[in-house]
């Protein structure tokens, strides 16, 4: 008797293995493998199939290989095009992903309002909302064009049909999570689901040169819900940060295969929908006196310097000491917090700590561990710091302040925000009104920040 054929596949990264494992080899996430079903084997061995089977060799030498020529399309939205690069690459698969309300579906419709605009056909797919529910969005958002045409689908197949029958130049699809594929055998949002349908939308963006867009949620634990394998296939990945109390929002690259990472756009979310943020100076900090607990410091986001407010909260402790931050690495504030207790002797220990970015921003670089020290030795001491004064500094494992990148630009910023002395790890070269204050060592800012 023939043995049945098995396969098991990860939910969580698309890993494949003929025996079941309680840990992903792959991503290494636990109880993320299951069994995949005749038919979903089945489908899997078709679309594996070689179709080509000629002996002439197919690859080129690359010197006779002319290159892409990129022409961008401008998606009227100046942040937008920052992220991406300069613009929308035609033929390219981007995916927007952040938590539920965070604006996605009102960017891509504002975008696709823009683009109408300028002549464009526009197909917007929606598995979530009813064409009337997008119209009252539209109204909202003034995307009213007869180019923008709403489509309230979750097949798949319906959607390649529409493709057929009118040119469009330019798809959202709202949401990759309620897509689903007639083909494959499994339910809305899984792993083979969503690899289907990508590799499909990849195919339509690719052979007919039309970018498409593709929204995806988010978990609570920050990845795209169900596959990491939909980060790998598209060509630009885009996540939205941001505090849905505040009407700021942060569009960060994560991956850009026409462009770099290193931007990110800012919006407001405004009854007019989601713009582009007029001047992000001063919106990340409140004026005037700190609170024990509140530091400053200027990050860098791409070419940008923004002045932000870092807040902790150092509490007594009743049992195991609490550690958890919002906009900061857990494992920086881990090691910024055994640094104070070696090198400052201060029994955090016992104590709770929590610390807060604000503005939603995510700290990416260790350039604010100063501040973050600062804040946390003014909420222990309950203390506040100057609000005039700038933290900036890279803290080694050693409790050296090291130097930072930009550090004149970010001396301009605190210029023009009104602020008149930094404690930095070294002199600028340039000369600045800011009186700077330089400190080496982590142990020596005590004697510093009180005064
Ligand atoms: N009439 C309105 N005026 C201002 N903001 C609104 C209005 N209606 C909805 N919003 C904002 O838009 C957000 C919804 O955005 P949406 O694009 O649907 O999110 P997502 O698609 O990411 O789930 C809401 O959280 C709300 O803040
Ligand atoms: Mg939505």
């Amino acid at each position: 008797m023939a043995k049945k054929k098995t396969l098991f596949e990860c939910q969580a990264c698309g890993f494949q293995t003929p025996r079941w494992m309680g840990k992903c080899p792959s991503c290494g996430e636990w109880d993320t493998i299951v069994e995949l079903t005749k038919e979903q084997i089945e489908f899997l061995q078709k679309t594996s199939k070689s179709s080509s089977a000629s002996s002439a060799p197919l690859a080129k030498p690359i010197t006779e290989i002319d290159e892409d020529n990129i022409q961008r399309l401008s998606s009227g939205s100046r942040e937008l095009d920052l992220v991406l690069g300069g613009g929308i690459v035609p033929g390219s698969l981007t995916l927007i992903g952040g938590s539920p309300g965070i604006g996605k579906s009102t960017l891509l419709l504002k975008i696709a309002g823009n683009l109408s605009k300028k002549g464009e056909n526009i197909l917007y797919v929606s598995g979530e909302e009813s064409a009337g529910q997008i119209k009252l969005r539209a109204n909202r958002l003034d995307s009213n064009n007869p180019n923008l045409y709403l489509l309230s689908e979750i097949r798949l197949e319906s959607v390649i049909n529409e493709l057929d029958k009118r040119d469009y130049n330019f798809i959202v699809i709202d949401s990759i999570q309620t897509l689903y594929s007639e083909e494959t055998p499994s339910a809305p949002g899984s792993v083979t689901q969503v690899r289907t349908i990508t590799f499909e939308l990849m195919r339509i963006a690719k052979s007919r040169r039309i970018p498409v867009f593709i929204i995806g949620h988010i978990t609570k634990e920050g990845s795209i819900a169900g596959p990491r394998v939909l980060e790998h296939m598209v060509d630009t990945v885009l996540y939205f940060e941001g505090d849905t109390n505040s009407e700021l929002r942060i569009l960060r690259g994560f991956k850009n295969r026409f462009g770099s990472t290193n931007e990110v756009g800012i919006f407001e979310m405004s009854a007019g929908g989601l713009e582009d943020a007029k001047s992000i100076a001063g919106k990340f900090f409140a004026k005037g006196t700190l609170q024990p607990g509140s530091a400053l410091t200027v990050i860098m986001e791409g070419s940008r310097p923004i002045v932000i407010e870092i807040q902790a909260l150092v509490a007594e402790s009743y049992g195991h000491p609490k550690r958890s931050s919002t906009g900061l690495d857990n494992n920086r504030l881990s090691m910024l917090l055994a640094l104070l207790e070696k090198k400052l002797d201060l029994p955090l220990g016992t104590y709770d700590v929590y610390i807060n970015v604000s503005g939603g921003i995510k700290i990416t670089e260790p350039a604010a561990d100063l501040a973050v020290i600062a804040a946390i030795l003014s909420s222990y001491r309950d203390r506040p710091l100057s609000s005039e004064t700038i933290f900036l500094g890279e803290v080694s494992l050693t409790g050296e302040v090291r130097d930072i990148p930009s550090l004149s630009q970010r001396l301009k910023e605190m210029e023009t925000q009104g602020f008149k002395k930094a404690i930095v790890p070294s002199l600028p070269i340039e000369k600045s009104s800011i009186k700077c204050y330089q400190t080496q060592e982590v142990a020596k800012i005590v004697e510093w920040i009180f005064v």
